[in-house]
């Protein structure tokens, strides 16, 4: 399962793909406008850092206007996947462009109908949002588990980006179900590299190596 990470922030981009962990990086508007600087720097520089696809929106909300700005966008990167609303022209969009050889991602996705016709229309992604689904007391994996099997009747390439993750279990349902991508906040990558045992562990070792210097003042590894 690919890793991306769903934000703009420069310094948590930067953090984690120097641990090698990102396949990825997810966008949108509400993300964008949440570092507060300009969109164009923090496309550049983001389409720069990470080697894999890099999802960025459009905010037209019509056909012509989705390819114009589409374009604009595949401008910052040859890594730049087109990322269009689950709309009619957002469909209409993601046919032209992927019959151009653009890839798309169709985003706000909350059915399996929804999916089957962005697969439909030539997505490499579709982005179903389970943890808005989860607020209104639907149950977001189960739309993971739909897609996935629907997907698997047939020989689509569209991939499973499962987007509006909220912890880390929603990741291991993810994995469990076989969804291709999960897109991740910072901060549930951060919980996920993290267990109690494991620092407790770690300080437990340290201490015991400190002792063991004491009588062996010269010992290195
Ligand atoms: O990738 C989509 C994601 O950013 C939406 O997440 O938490 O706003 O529902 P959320």
């Amino acid at each position: 399962m690919k890793i991306f990470l769903d934000t703009a922030n420069l310094e948590s981009i930067k953090k984690f793909n120097d641990m090698g962990l990102l396949d990825g990086i997810t966008t949108n508007p509400s993300l964008m406008s949440k570092e507060g600087g300009n969109p164009k720097n923090a496309m550049e520089e983001i389409t720069k850092i990470i080697q894999g696809d890099v999802s960025l929106e459009v905010v037209s909300t019509e056909y012509s206007g989705m390819m114009e700005e589409g374009k604009r966008l595949r401008e910052y990167g040859d890594n730049v996947v087109v990322k269009v609303p689950m709309t009619p022209d957002g469909l209409k969009a993601c046919k032209s462009f992927s019959s151009q050889g653009i890839p798309v991602n169709v985003t706000l996705i909350f059915s399996a109908n929804q999916a089957l016709l962005a697969a439909k229309s030539g997505a490499k992604y579709v982005s179903p949002f389970i943890g808005r689904l989860d607020d209104i007391g639907q149950d977001g994996m189960n739309l993971i588990k739909e897609i996935k099997e629907i997907f698997s009747n047939y020989t689509f390439n569209t991939q499973i980006l499962v987007a509006s993750v909220r912890h880390p279990l929603h990741v291991i349902d993810a994995a469990k179900i076989g969804a291709d991508v999960v897109t991740l906040p910072p901060g549930v990558l951060d919980k996920m590299l993290q267990h109690p045992l494991t620092k407790i562990g770690l300080d437990n070792f340290l201490a015991d190596w400190e002792k063991l210097k004491q009588k062996n003042p010269d010992t290195k590894i």
